[in-house]
């Protein structure tokens, strides 16, 4: 055994308080007007720092996961464990801006125009994140005619760029989805089941329109429109061809293969065996949610701020964040599938074959 490995671990030296402590150096004592509430602001940023490094560890995590040949129930089990985490950290992130607007705008007013040109715009790990789950540069708005990454130093733009060519959570969960069994198995075609469904339910609808006497006319003719509209909206999903055309439009990002499959696992998740897999995609809604209700969080706190001023990495402040926090979704098809989910009453029974290979059942007592 070493000297070094026979000493008492010390908690100061295990955690390297000292180099942790001593980085709080606020710009405004350094120029010999020190404002309180500086101190406040550099520790927020720091622990937000620590827990976007955090939220990076579990992506790899994730990811080192997803990038094997084939994935079993325990495998999903620590995917589903990580995004758990990831959503908390995220939710914890919310809550700290509570504590940043302890600090009043005219206290901000006191060092604020120290820090130009730097700007939580330029947090590297931020974009990690936003790239690891699956926002692609193309998505970004531009403010200016620069590439969205040219005020980050050379070293960061090489890491960003590096990150942006490896599969994001986004193309890994695609490309599970697109391997789901059961979609397909023996004879059985979800897709052919679930549209002759969709059929029968739409026409049970028109029916039961047709016979309510106590609507008139108008009402009858707007309400047969609506499920026109929703028979054109179910086309567009049955078929590959028109949802590859969706795609090239914008309004779908994952394939139809993997569509198909969440749509499945959403539809049955009550069998055991889609138990997992349906936890996982809630959680892929979850972690957007959460993203999207930070942007606009911090939208909102950037706002009460600085006002209408432009921000200190030089957009125009929160109109920028506000369109950030519209725009800047990563899942959102998973939320679009809610359109297309049909109720418990009208899904036809998964045949027994298809149930026996996919279930699990507890025997009765004897
Ligand atoms: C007084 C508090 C704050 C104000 C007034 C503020 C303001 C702004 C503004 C105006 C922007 C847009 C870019 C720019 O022009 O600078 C921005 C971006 C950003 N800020 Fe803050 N911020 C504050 C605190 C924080 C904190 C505590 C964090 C935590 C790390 C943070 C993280 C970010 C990130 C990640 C972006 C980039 C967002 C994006 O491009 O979608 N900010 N901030």
């Amino acid at each position: 055994m070493s000297e070094d490995a026979k000493q008492p671990l010390y908690y100061a030296d295990y955690l390297q308080l000292d180099r942790l402590l001593g980085a709080q150096a606020p710009e405004s004592a350094r120029r010999g007007s020190p404002a309180h509430d500086e101190m406040l602001f550099i520790i927020v940023h720091q622990a937000y720092e620590l827990w976007f490094k955090q939220i990076l560890h579990e992506l790899a995590l994730i990811d080192g996961i997803f990038a094997a040949d084939s994935l079993d129930d325990r495998d999903i089990g620590r995917v589903v464990a990580a995004l758990e985490r990831i959503e908390r950290i995220l939710k914890l992130l919310i809550g700290q801006l509570d504590v940043l607007e302890t600090m009043t705008p005219l206290d901000f007013l006191e060092f604020r125009d120290l820090l130009f040109p730097s700007s939580g715009f330029q947090s590297l790990q931020f974009r990690l994140i936003e790239t690891g789950l699956g926002l692609r540069r193309g998505d970004r708005i531009g403010f200016e005619a620069r590439p969205f990454d040219a005020r980050l130093s050379e070293a960061d733009r090489a890491k960003l760029q590096a990150a942006e060519r490896q599969p994001s959570l986004s193309d890994r969960i695609e490309a599970w989805l697109e391997r789901t069994p059961f979609v397909e198995l023996g004879g059985y075609r979800f897709q052919e089941s679930y549209r002759a469904a969709v059929t029968g339910m739409l026409a049970r609808d028109a029916a039961t329109l047709g016979g309510n006497e106590d609507l008139g006319e108008a009402a009858r003719r707007a309400g047969l429109a609506g499920l026109a509209a929703a028979q054109a909206r179910f086309e567009a999903i049955y078929d590959e061809k028109r949802h590859a055309e969706q795609v090239a439009e914008g309004a779908w990002r994952l394939s139809w293969r993997a569509l198909q499959a969440a749509l499945f696992i959403t539809l049955y998740r009550d069998e055991p065996v889609l138990q997992l897999p349906f936890r996982l995609l809630s959680l892929l809604m979850d972690l957007d949610e959460t993203m999207t209700a930070w942007r606009y969080r911090h939208a909102l706190m950037a706002q009460r701020m600085i006002g209408m001023k432009l921000g200190t990495g030089g957009s125009s402040g929160h109109d920028y964040l506000a369109e950030a926090a519209r725009r800047y979704r990563v899942f959102g098809d998973l939320f679009a599938l809610s359109t297309f989910l049909i109720p418990r009453s009208a899904l036809p029974p998964l045949p027994e074959p298809l149930r026996s290979v996919m279930g699990y059942r507890y025997a009765g007592r004897t």
